[in-house]
């Protein structure tokens, strides 16, 4: 009766929170043993250690010491740092060189500042506390001046200051709207920002959390239905140093291979063989770069996961070999529920293994999926995860290199949407209920799935998309946000969804292009792809029974002008490329909100509809229907319109035309970008790559590239290729120096060519000091671009 006026009965009373909570109480002792500083208090027990000088953990356990066990979120290791420690009438206070932990006595509260004096949080009024249902919560001060980012996959805008969040991984078919809290993703991590300076909480807990930014003026909280309350600090000060931080524990992506950054065709579904002969034939004919197709659940034999249906797909093989001849490859859907059929393989295994979810008294959890009755491998268990991760070689063998999780919340068709929380997960010998763990199955399922293919493909990378996960599931898989529509609306909220989980560690993400769910239309389709030529994962796909979406259904307009932002991926694809892999080194996210470059100007701080390609790129595509322009934020400095080379000042809002082809990129003076070639797919390798160098009135701009094999992992072992340009100008002159690194790997193309924008004709320009070029030399008069060819 929810979605009826009932849900607002005068009879219906909110429970508030903090309603019911004890507070842990005055300080009584405390003990140090090693790189652990444990205290007892009236009403619980907390402990505080340091991880590294940036991030220091506090874990509060209202019964007993604190369990130090970390959730699976956590890889990084403690640092052993032994703190000072000084304990005064009023307080104790804990120190190292970066970070000051400051417990108040009575009552007991924390305050982490740095060593600049900085308070990071404190604790006021009400501090760590925990009730009788088990449920444990915490209250920081909240400043006039935060700014909240992060919090995974969540609707709304982009800053999250006065909203209230849930975590528990739901599968939400509809509606994806303001109201919608929790999705597929947990992700208990966020990045304050206070006057310009930043820090970072991880609330490391499992169950279901709650976050509570809105219910007070000047104070915050989380939650938990259960476990202890444990969080991480990290110092920051900079947005991308809490980024670093946080993914120092957490981990980063591996670097994709260069086909999973390619476009990518979906539909639920391709049918059949021929069904996917047809559109790839479609592809190959009207020259419309393409990298992956999927296959959804058709492909299966009713739905059995590691099957193919005999009379849809009666030769897999030579498809999936025929395709990836082509350059192009396959990706099958998989998903978590496996089919009850005592006469099914896997299903077998499982039982006599001991393999799937069980109740505590022993029989085998049963939910309906798409297969109808079925069962759902016990991931908690490392045995388990070997298992489903060895199943792969069905695919492998196939001369498949991608998997597509889905339903891994998980999702069950009934009223709760999810497995029973009372099920039992063995958890490698320490047995949770699911409710404990429901929020990391995805999470699991993801590292089952990535290790195993990973170790099928002996050294070539994997690629992995999931639809559900917890904190760290950067290390293992691509997300995308699961079933939005085709809805204007869904286009919009796609982008601080997509920049708040690059904040939260996972910088690859993306939403389904021209929309899942509902009917689709041409404008939709152009100004979707426009925007997913930028997103970190760019598949277009959509449901059964919707309009077919693929780029030619709208007919030669629309497919002319999906195909020149198709295309234009491919152009971009050395800097996202580059992006990448400082997302993967550092975990700063590839697609970034203005404010993480800017985080002083004010204007950035809930600014949802535009975003920034690395450091110098701004793009601000259109977000609404028969519109030709849009104002855009430009930050300070000076800005170069990507498609016309007008110069635009920064510090102001700019009203820009952009007609149905024109998506708005504007590129930072001073900066170079460096473009590739359009190719039917990445298999096709890179023959010439191009630097666009933006100088205006700057005398300098640099650029490192970042570039390896796109395939296997000796990324790893220094088998790299790094270039930095330096171009400097002075009266006349521009010099350009390109200086490589010391890498193994060499790269594809033969030419480099260089366009310097806004450039006199009588310029002399050296490259490595000479002024000859191998190459050519030209002047354009309409533009003003001088452009020099070299070889490499
Ligand atoms: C779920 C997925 C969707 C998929 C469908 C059928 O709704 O989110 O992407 O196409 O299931 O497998």
């Amino acid at each position: 009766m929810q979605d009826t006026s009932f849900a607002i009965h005068p009879g219906t009373k909110k429970q508030s929170i903090g309603e019911n909570f004890k507070d842990i109480g005055a300080f009584t002792s405390y003990t140090v043993e090693e790189d652990v500083v444990s205290f007892k208090t009236e009403n619980g027990f907390v402990s505080v250690i340091f991880y590294n000088n940036h991030t220091v953990r506090v874990t509060m356990n209202q019964k007993q010491q604190p369990s130090l066990k970390t959730s699976f979120a956590i890889i990084g290791n403690r640092e052993g740092i032994i703190p000072n420690i000084n304990e005064n009438e009023n307080d104790v206070q804990i120190k190292t060189n970066d970070l000051n932990v400051i417990v108040t006595k009575k009552p007991f509260r924390i305050s982490i500042n740095d060593n600049d004096g900085r308070a990071i949080v404190e604790e006021g009024k009400n501090g760590m506390a925990s009730n009788e249902n088990g449920e444990v919560i915490c209250f920081k001060k909240m400043d006039e001046y935060d700014h909240f980012y992060g919090f995974g996959e969540k609707t709304g805008f982009l800053n999250k200051r006065g909203e209230k969040m849930e975590m528990w991984n739901t599968d939400v078919y509809a509606p994806h709207n303001p109201e919608t809290d929790a999705l597929y993703q947990s992700i208990p991590f966020f990045i304050t920002l206070r006057e310009g300076l930043a820090h970072g909480i991880f609330f490391d807990n499992t169950w279901r959390t709650h976050f509570d930014l809105k219910s007070e003026k000047d104070t915050y909280s989380f939650k938990a239905e259960g476990g202890q309350l444990d969080y991480y600090v990290f110092r920051g000060p900079t947005i991308k140093e809490v980024l670093n931080q946080y993914t120092k524990l957490t981990g980063t992506m591996p670097i994709p291979p260069k086909w999973a950054l390619g476009y990518h065709q979906s539909r639920y579904s391709y049918e059949t063989e021929e069904e996917v002969r047809t559109l790839v034939n479609n592809f190959l004919e009207k020259k419309i770069p393409v990298d992956a197709i999927y296959l959804d659940i058709h492909y299966m034999n009713e739905y059995r996961v590691f099957t193919f249906d005999q009379d849809r797909f009666p030769t897999a093989k030579s498809l999936v070999e025929d395709l990836n001849k082509v350059g192009i490859k396959i990706v099958p859907i998989v998903d978590p529920g496996v089919k009850e059929d005592p006469e099914y393989p896997i299903y077998q295994e499982g039982v006599r293994e001991n393999y799937f979810c069980k109740y505590l008294e022993g029989n085998i959890y049963f939910g309906d999926v798409w297969p109808g009755n079925s069962a759902f491998p016990d991931f908690t268990n490392s045995k388990v995860r070997n298992w489903w991760g060895q199943k792969h070689k069905f695919y492998t063998d196939l001369g498949i290199a991608g998997i597509w999780n889905d339903m891994n919340e998980p999702a069950i068709f009934n009223e709760t949407k999810t497995m029973d929380i009372k099920v039992m997960h063995e958890n490698d010998g320490d047995p949770k209920t699911h409710r404990e763990l429901h929020n990391v199955y995805g999470l699991l399922m993801g590292e089952a799935t990535y290790e195993g293919m990973k170790k099928q493909l002996n050294g070539k990378r994997t690629f992995l998309l999931t639809r559900a996960g917890y904190a760290g599931v950067q290390r293992y898989a691509s997300v995308w946000t699961g079933d939005n529509r085709s809805f204007w609306e869904h286009l919009q909220l796609a982008l601080p969804m997509c920049m708040n989980l690059g904040m939260s560690g996972v910088a690859f993400c993306g939403p389904d292009v021209g929309g899942f769910a509902h009917d689709t239309s041409g404008e939709l389709l152009i100004r979707w792809t426009q925007f997913g030529t930028f997103t970190p994962y760019f598949r277009n796909h959509s449901a059964i029974n919707t309009v077919r979406q693929e780029p030619w259904s709208f007919g030669e307009d629309v497919e002319v002008l999906t195909k020149k932002y198709i295309e234009q991926r491919y152009v971009w694809l050395p800097h996202l490329y580059t992006l990448f892999q400082e997302a993967h080194k550092t975990g700063v996210p590839v697609m970034r909100p203005l404010v993480l470059e800017y985080p002083t100007d004010v204007n950035t701080f809930n600014l949802s509809d535009q975003f920034m390609i690395g450091e110098n790129v701004i793009v601000a595509p259109i977000l609404t229907p028969t519109t030709k322009h849009r104002v855009v934020y430009l930050p300070e400095g000076r800005w170069i319109n990507y498609w016309t080379d007008e110069i635009l000042e920064g510090n102001t809002h700019h009203l820009v035309e952009a007609p149905i082809d024109i998506l708005p990129i504007f590129i930072k003076e001073g900066s170079i970008i460096p473009h590739g070639t359009v190719k039917q797919s990445t298999a096709t390798p890179e023959d010439e790559l191009t630097y666009h160098i933006y100088l205006g009135k700057d005398k300098y701009a640099s650029y490192r590239l970042y570039e390896d094999d796109g395939q296997t992992f000796g990324y790893e072992n220094g088998e790299t290729f790094e270039q930095e340009i330096v171009c400097e100008k002075e009266q006349g002159t521009i010099s350009i120096s390109v200086r490589e690194s010391n890498g193994s790997y060499d790269p594809t193309w033969t030419k480099e060519t260089f366009v310097i924008h806004a450039c006199s004709e009588d310029v002399v320009v050296s490259i490595n000091g000479e002024e000859v070029y191998a190459v050519d030399k030209k002047y354009d008069h309409a533009t003003n671009k001088l452009t020099i060819t070299t070889l490499r």
